[in-house]
């Protein structure tokens, strides 16, 4: 027997506190035009100090389970996606687990910008064989402790946040959802963050992103383009049969040029760049929460959901929301 897989409900946080560009030009040197004009953000959410990536992404799955009408008991399966987790051990996936008394297995899962929709992907794998009913994927990151505030041309790029999706196996049949991975390690230096396991003898402190800006431009508007493409093609749809796009949110020059090359309409690309800046893993969920919450996702509509970042990795999904 094979199931398919559905999204049933989705949450989001964001810490209270907000950080404009004109507070990050007070101490390096740039400014709200340039950063605005180049990446579309104005605003990032900044922790708390209490905060972590586990706190944040526990207040994102409450929202996520209130929003599918489910409690923790019936989730089968947790996925933290995350590039900044509290600890190398144990996953913030097991903490989410016990906080909201989730069963099953419990892991993170690292693939920068893209983890969000390769955690779909594995969950979806999981609900079609039979053996996960109810899966928690959350997107989760706390960017402001690993980035170098004195580089201005990454600090102003990036924000923390949490956004979740509960995704349970489909009432009814029918061809969705259809996922689309990929990476190319060749393009790895373009985007890097030290963690512990860089050669010796070595002066490099963990976290610090140093990137390519340029490059990782180029690759983003291509990947977003080609893996949107990929996915429509495989499963014999248009643009036109889309509801909602929504794209990894790094900068809103890479969403608008990608977009008019598909031919998406504006009002179907969902895009919160300027109020959170790139929350990697987070933005997908983040920026569909929003969405859900404002009433606009019907059930039945195709959400498609394209994430590129470090690795070089991509991925794309399309799903339907509550069928
Ligand atoms: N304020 C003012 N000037 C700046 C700033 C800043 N914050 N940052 C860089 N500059 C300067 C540079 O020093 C350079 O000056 P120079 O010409 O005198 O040398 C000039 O601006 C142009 O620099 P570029 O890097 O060429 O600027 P660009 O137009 O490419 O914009 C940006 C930079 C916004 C970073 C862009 O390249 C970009 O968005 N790249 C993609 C970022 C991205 O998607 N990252 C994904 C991360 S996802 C993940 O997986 C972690």
């Amino acid at each position: 027997m094979s199931y398919r897989s559905t999204l049933l409900g989705c949450g989001k946080y964001a810490p209270k506190r907000v950080m404009t560009n004109d507070e990050i030009a007070l101490a390096v040197d740039t400014s709200d035009e340039w950063i605005f004009t180049r990446t579309g953000i104005r605003r990032r959410h900044i922790a708390a100090p209490e905060e972590t990536t586990t706190s944040l992404a526990i207040e994102a799955a409450r929202d996520a389970l209130a929003s599918a009408s489910i409690n923790g008991g019936e989730i089968d399966l947790t996925i933290v996606a995350t590039s900044t987790p509290d600890y190398g051990f144990p996953a913030s996936a097991c903490l989410v687990q016990d906080a909201v008394g989730a069963h099953g297995g419990a892991f993170d899962l690292e693939a920068a910008c893209s983890g969000f929709v390769y955690a779909l992907a594995l969950a979806d794998s999981m609900i079609r064989i039979g053996s996960v009913r109810n899966a928690l994927i959350i997107g989760s990151e706390l960017y402001s402790r690993v980035l170098n505030w004195q580089d201005r041309s990454t600090c102003i790029l990036f924000g923390d946040g949490a956004g979740a999706v509960v995704l349970s196996r489909a009432a009814q049949p029918g061809p969705l959802p259809r996922f689309t991975l990929g990476s190319d390690g060749s393009g790895g230096p373009l985007l890097t963050m030290y963690n512990g396991g860089v050669p010796e003898p070595s002066n490099a402190t963990p976290g610090g992103v140093r990137m390519n800006g340029p490059e990782t431009f180029k690759f983003g508007v291509r990947i977003l383009v080609d893996v949107t493409e990929q996915v429509l093609r495989d499963e014999g749809l248009s643009t036109c049969d889309v509801d909602w796009l929504v794209p990894h949110q790094a900068n809103q020059r890479i969403i608008t040029a990608a977009t008019k090359r598909l031919g998406f309409a504006d009002e179907r690309v969902l895009s919160n760049i300027e109020e959170y800046g790139n929350t990697s893993a987070a933005s997908i969920p983040l920026a569909l929460a929003e969405c859900v919450e404002r009433g606009e996702v019907l059930p039945g509509h195709r959400v498609l959901t394209v994430g590129f970042g470090a690795g070089l990795t991509w991925a794309g999904g399309l799903l339907t929301w509550r069928t």
